[in-house]
């Protein structure tokens, strides 16, 4: 992430929950319905920003799983600690996911509303998979929208971030780095790829 995009989710963050109201409960629950979280897994929430997934994913991997929200925001992630810092098994990294290596394996790593703020998405990928995804685990790029509703925000607030392309399109460009990757859902509600690691 460059500076100014840190400044600008730094900005963000005071009005993060009042603005954003596509990830409402029924849609956070539509997408995680698809990734079939267990108790006891680990779950990675890249992008975590104030932590709209942490309560969800909290209750899914129970007391004997962990969830490690991670964002290099300070104004968001201070907010989603402020808020969920007391779930016990709730974690939060201060990092900048692309740049820096995240230590420990997991059954999900989740991108949610994050996949068009990444730089290097192919080289991104290439990482979580050799370091942070169990055999068996996936990487969910998901949104509570499809790509149009995406891309007239960011138009909309000029932030830096790339167009998204559509679902289908986007999983044929990630089978093209090598991955398995499925459409999961498609409408104008949610929006998610499933990439796999194969061996669970
Ligand atoms: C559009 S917000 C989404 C936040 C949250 N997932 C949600 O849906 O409410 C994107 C978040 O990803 C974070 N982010 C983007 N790229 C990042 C990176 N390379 N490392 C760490 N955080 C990043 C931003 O700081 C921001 O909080």
């Amino acid at each position: 992430m460059t500076q100014s995009e840190v400044e600008f989710f730094d900005n963000l963050a005071p009005r993060w929950d009042n603005d954003e109201i596509r990830s409402t409960p029924e849609r956070i629950n539509a997408v995680l319905d698809l990734l079939s979280i267990r108790k006891g897994d680990k779950v990675l929430d890249l992008g975590t920003g104030t932590g709209v997934l942490l309560p969800y994913l909290s209750e899914r991997v129970g007391e004997e799983g962990e969830v490690t929200g991670v964002d290099l925001s300070e104004g968001m992630l201070s907010r989603a600690i402020e808020k969920y810092g007391n779930l016990g098994n709730v974690g939060f990294l201060r990092l900048d996911f692309e740049e820096e290596n995240i230590p420990g394996e997991y059954d999900a790593v989740l991108l949610y509303s994050v996949f068009p703020h990444l730089h290097r998405p192919e080289a991104t990928f290439g990482r979580l998979f050799e370091r942070n995804v169990r055999p068996g685990g996936r990487v969910v790029v998901a949104f509570p929208s499809d790509e149009r509703f995406i891309n007239a925000i960011h138009e909309h607030r000029q932030s830096e971030s790339g167009r998204l392309p559509s679902a289908p399109r986007l999983a044929e460009l990630i089978r093209s780095w090598g991955y398995d990757a499925d459409v999961a859902a498609y409408s104008e509600d949610i929006y998610v790829i499933i990439v796999s690691r194969p061996g669970r």
